[in-house]
């Protein structure tokens, strides 16, 4: 056989190869039990084609391989391509450290900023101690009382003739996802947002010229047992088991905020298991960006380990009030007892005095590709492109 035939018949399988592949992604989204079936193994391509094997799909770990990296070039921008080669460039060069692994206790602060109280007059976040896994929750700040009527305003407006609260038992599937993405679009396209999150920061001490703040979301979830879940901004999404966002991709100095846009349960809030913070504990965050930004599947880096999750920090909160905590943190939701729709918010603060820190915590167990820097803004609203 000639070079020429050789390579017509690498090509033909090549092709089969790529079908079998598409078709698989194509199942994996339309039936939820192949969905669940990928969350349980690592997304490394060795193992996604042997699972994927066992499901009827035959192609090989090089043949996905060389189809990600397609996708790769495809799908990602030309800002994230580099981002990557550079990481990639830096990895190879031994340059990036592999995770350390940890087992330490750590002695966990739980304080309050209160806008209350009198004797707080001059009150700001000590963000060393929220990156050493300090917890702060942070009473009636004003600019989280705006925060929360915009947000309110928004999914009133946005889910009429319905009640935010109860929409999920008036609506099909479809029609309550059209309300989602029309009240999420009212929500990026809201110019109040930068200026209260600037007055937000300067209340708490956080320097606004050196900060980036994520664009505040909502998350919807459904009383527990419903399908779907509930929804984080438009993404199906319900009560999360354990995670560390930097298993997303977080940087490591990533500061979280969650509160409440209708009023919880003193049971609801989310649970910081703060044991954990010196603690790697075993997880599928590797090759989880490129399925995720890549291939577009809507999985998430879960556990591979049992945890100990009795004995959350998980204070009340009342209307007003939002919790601080290092994206670093193990923690996960409350499943929803009530009825009605949990409501509530969260948004992310990244200061650059931070990067690099010695208070900022090591990477103890995240093995995915670096971090995804990815819906940033500026204190004038203005969107960051570069990596911060
Ligand atoms: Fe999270």
């Amino acid at each position: 056989m000639g070079a020429d035939e050789q390579q017509l018949l690498d090509n033909f399988f090549a092709g089969i190869a790529r079908d079998s592949i598409t078709a698989f992604i194509r199942a994996v989204v339309e039936q939820p039990q192949l969905m669940e079936g990928l969350q349980g193994i690592d997304l490394v391509a060795d193992d996604v084609a042997a699972f994927a094997q066992t499901k009827g799909f035959a192609f090989s770990a090089n043949d996905l391989e060389a189809f990600l990296e397609d996708r790769m070039e495809k799908e990602l921008g030309a800002a994230e391509l580099d981002l990557r080669r550079a990481f990639q460039d830096r990895s190879d060069r031994g340059k990036i450290p592999a995770p350390v692994s940890m087992n330490k206790t750590a002695a966990i602060k739980e304080h309050a900023l209160d806008f209350t109280s009198e004797s707080d007059k001059n009150l700001s976040l000590d963000r060393a101690e929220i990156l050493k896994g300090g917890v702060a929750i942070i009473r009636q700040a004003p600019a989280i009382a705006r925060l929360t009527s915009v947000l309110r305003e928004i999914l009133e407006e946005h889910f009429k003739p319905h009640n935010p609260l109860v929409a999920h038992e008036k609506l099909s599937a479809a029609p309550y996802k059209a309300h989602v993405d029309a009240a999420y679009e009212a929500l990026l396209a809201e110019k109040r947002i930068p200026p209260i999150l600037t007055a937000f920061m300067e209340e708490i001490g956080v320097p606004p010229n050196q900060t980036f703040f994520e664009w505040p979301g909502f998350r919807l979830t459904f009383p527990h047992g419903s399908q779907p879940q509930g929804y984080y901004r438009t993404t199906c999404s319900g009560s999360l088991p354990p995670h560390r966002d930097t298993w997303y991709g977080s940087p490591r100095q990533q500061i979280n905020l969650w509160g409440p846009i209708y009023p919880l349960e003193t049971n609801e809030t989310l649970r910081v298991l703060s044991a954990y913070y010196y603690r790697s504990i075993k997880n599928s965050s590797r090759g989880y960006d490129v399925w995720r930004n890549a291939v577009g599947l809507n999985l998430s880096p879960m556990l591979r380990e049992h945890v100990d999750a009795s004995n959350p920090i998980a204070p009340p909160l009342a209307m007003g009030d939002v919790m601080a905590f290092a994206a670093h943190h193990l923690h996960h939701s409350a499943l929803n007892q009530r009825k009605t729709t949990r409501v509530t918010f969260e948004f992310r603060l990244l200061c650059k005095e931070d990067k690099g820190a010695n208070y900022v915590p090591p990477n103890i167990d995240y093995f995915g590709f670096g971090e995804i820097y990815k819906g940033w803004f500026q204190s004038d609203g203005e969107k960051v492109f570069h990596k911060p």
